[in-house]
């Protein structure tokens, strides 16, 4: 099987779209999110027109087929996931994911002495909550850094500081980087050092297959919308050991089994994390993300957005005042080239781009930390995904070639 870009390409309305007086899109900006296919559309809307009512209460027609939906989309999503439904929470997001880990797992049972290694590498959503736990409950945090010139975690450091720690949080794949950290190699000395660890698959899940299972991770954070599903949703994959450890961190509706004026019990497993109306349009969209990826052969998707990344990342390199950070496309990153020109500024140059019809992203990207390693504030960012060409790569080197000839 190879992947048929322009077929896929038809599967995403938005890409027949133009940008600035007529320019055609071409969307590079997909690690900070990705565009949705007709189907996932689709879903959404059919849950709207036909579907549409709480889940979980009701006994009426329309309840028992919303709450039918939702559930299976627990079902489709556990197994893209290599889990099972009762180790899959849904969430907003990767950050609302983290946040479940920090407050309903550490706050409960993390104290004073604990320490919870994390690395220069990582978003803000895996670096501000364990500085907001880190006051409450007087836990230690400690960073290993990134090697700059590669991009890559510092491997001896980690190997050092990761006996006595209780968790460890590393980010799969970095948003700025590329850069794919060696997550076994990671996950087997925590384990061993009998620490409990968070991988952070936020970037890491558009491109791979997931096997919560065959990973042996306690914990797995994802979001829906880079994967081409809808925004507002994600999850959290935990393991039964760490759910049964969990408390609440958000409380009311759906998640109680009973409330009286003094007490309240809550329900075992994800619905105890799940408190209010849940994301239940999101949650069919995000399933039937799953179900459009699925026809492809993630391999080949992860492949090709490195290749893009590779010859971008090269032709770029070589132009006048741009500087490339880390190595994209080498070894296995995620298809993202983060890069800067000596004397246009990063917004000047994504604005001069944007008129030409490029979207990219601009700015600290979530990861001051890794961009202070670097001495910078900001960066330019192409990501590619599974739709974009190498015509689109070659289009937008050529118009950078161009803005830096005028302006820089
Ligand atoms: C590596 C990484 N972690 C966490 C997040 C936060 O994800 P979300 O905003 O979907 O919660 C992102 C988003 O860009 C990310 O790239």
């Amino acid at each position: 099987m190879s992947l048929d870009i322009e077929s896929i390409r038809r599967d995403f309305p938005i890409l027949s779209r133009t940008v600035s007086g007529g320019k055609s899109l071409v969307y590079l900006d997909n690690a900070a999110t990705t565009q949705k296919p007709q189907s996932v559309i689709d879903a959404m809307t059919r849950y709207y027109e036909q579907s549409n009512a709480n889940v979980h209460r009701a006994v009426h027609t329309l309840a028992a087929e919303a709450t039918e939906q939702y559930e299976a989309a627990r079902d489709t999503l556990a197994e893209w996931f290599g889990t099972t439904r009762d180790n899959l929470i849904f969430t907003s997001g990767t950050t609302e994911a983290i946040n479940l880990v920090a407050w309903g797992w550490a706050r409960a049972n993390l104290g004073a002495g604990d320490v919870v290694l994390i690395t220069e590498m990582e978003h803000h959503a895996d670096i501000v909550p364990w500085q907001l736990l880190a006051e409450e409950k007087q836990i230690e945090i400690r960073v290993v850094p990134v090697i700059t010139e590669s991009g890559t975690l510092d491997m001896d450091v980690f190997h050092a500081s990761v006996d006595d720690v209780s968790l460890v949080c590393v980010v799969h794949t970095s948003n700025v980087l590329g850069t794919r950290n060696p997550i076994e190699e990671i996950i087997t000395a925590s384990k061993k050092s009998g620490a409990k660890v968070m991988i952070d698959c936020a970037q890491a899940a558009p491109h791979h297959r997931i096997d919560f299972k065959g990973m042996d991770a306690d914990f797995v954070t994802i979001s829906g919308h880079k994967m081409c599903g809808p925004t507002g949703i994600g999850c959290l994959l935990a393991t039964s050991d760490c759910i049964n450890q969990m408390q609440p961190f958000m409380s009311g509706g759906d998640m109680i089994e009973q409330v009286t004026m003094e007490k309240s019990t809550f329900q075992s497993g994800p619905a105890k994390f799940e408190a209010g109306t849940p994301k239940i349009a999101e949650a069919i969209g995000f399933a039937e993300a799953a179900r459009w990826l699925s026809q492809h052969d993630m391999g080949e998707l992860h492949a090709h957005c490195n290749a893009l990344a590779k010859h971008t990342s090269e032709s770029i390199r070589v132009l006048p005042g741009i500087t490339v950070y880390g190595e994209p496309g080498s070894g296995d990153g995620s298809g993202v080239v983060s890069f800067l020109h000596d004397s246009i500024h990063a917004e000047d140059l994504a604005r001069f781009m944007d008129a030409g019809g490029f979207a990219m992203r601009t700015g600290h990207h979530c990861a001051q930390p890794l961009l202070d390693a670097y001495g910078v504030t900001s960066t330019n960012r192409v990501s590619f995904y599974i739709y974009n060409t190498m015509g689109e790569a070659n289009a937008f080197i050529a118009h950078l070639e161009h803005i830096i000839e005028r302006f820089g």
